[in-house]
């Protein structure tokens, strides 16, 4: 059964294929509004979420499907202390497909390796976040037209930040593709991260504290929140939480073309004074999640099926 954990689980030309069914969705959404008819998808949230939970549950409305929904672990029977495994295992009796998002690192890969139906990774703690990347890729190809020749800056929390992580990965297959990874030093990107990925495949980057002095060269700049939940201590995270704040002065500095994204929610790292700028990319790249997930819902469907 194919479940999608990781965004490399996804080859560059099912990448394609899935930007090119969104495109068609976006087109023509009236082809698509009894394509999943009587399929049902369980969104599994043991994690806050806004955007991937209703996203993922827009999509399947979208596709004229239904949903069985779970949030928040206290509701389930994961309060009474029940395995990721189980969980997967019921849950693979009523529904045709999972999306899940979990505290743990690798709890995903629990349910794709239990579940008899096809399980999405909707986020597993700091790790990553396969989803979020599709939309980002759909925002970016929508603004870029490709994925080659681009510097893209990376800014906040790259530790704990597995959008991050799964955008990073996903970059590295496409040509001409440079890094800037800016960061407080506690909030470096993950040497796992720059061992399998970054120096694996030889790609260039930087690592810098200072985004005023790279901003003028970015031609994506991918903003983050500073992840409060995964802090052991709160002092940390105040001293932290402020370190990177996009402002339309600083703008100033920066591309004409420049494609300002995050994947939400924002806390303080980009002024809503630059919401309107055109440069502006974020609530795009929300509406372009709703878009993906549904060729994703699609795919892995009609995979199952086969
Ligand atoms: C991100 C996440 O959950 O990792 N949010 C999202 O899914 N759009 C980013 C974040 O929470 O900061």
């Amino acid at each position: 059964m194919r479940s999608i954990i990781d965004i490399l689980d996804l080859s560059t030309t099912e990448l394609s294929e899935l930007i090119a069914t969104a495109q068609d969705i976006i087109a023509h959404p009236e082809t698509y509004s009894e394509a999943c008819k009587g399929k049902k998808l369980a969104t599994l949230f043991f994690e806050p979420s806004t955007r991937t939970r209703l996203s993922f549950e827009a999509a399947m409305y979208e596709l004229g499907g239904n949903v069985l929904s779970v949030t928040g672990a206290g509701t389930s029977s994961a309060a009474k202390g029940e395995s990721v495994a189980d969980t997967a295992k019921t849950v693979s009796c009523y529904a045709d497909i999972i999306a899940m998002r979990h505290p743990k690192e690798g709890a995903a890969l629990v349910a794709a390796n239990n579940a008899s139906i096809p399980v999405i990774n909707a986020g597993d703690g700091g790790h990553c976040h396969p989803t979020q990347t599709l939309a980002d890729l759909l925002t970016i190809y929508r603004e870029k037209g490709s994925f080659d020749n681009l510097t893209v800056g990376l800014c906040g929390d790259l530790k704990f930040g597995r959008t991050v992580h799964s955008l990073i990965n996903a970059l590295s297959r496409y040509h001409n593709i440079r890094f800037v990874l800016i960061s407080p030093e506690e909030l470096k990107l993950p040497s796992y991260v720059k061992n399998e990925t970054l120096k694996k495949y030889g790609l260039p980057y930087v690592q810098s504290t200072d985004l005023e002095e790279y901003l003028p060269q970015l031609d994506i700049l991918y903003m983050t929140r500073v992840q409060r939940e995964r802090f052991f201590n709160e002092e940390d995270y105040l001293r932290l939480k402020d370190c990177y704040i996009l402002t339309p002065d600083k703008l100033k500095k920066a591309k004409s073309d420049l494609c300002v994204m995050h994947p939400l929610p924002r806390v303080n790292e980009i002024s809503v004074a630059i919401d309107n700028d055109p440069r502006a990319c974020y609530f795009k790249q929300v509406l372009n999640g709703k878009y993906m997930r549904m060729a994703l819902i699609l795919k892995l469907l009609k995979e199952a099926q086969a």
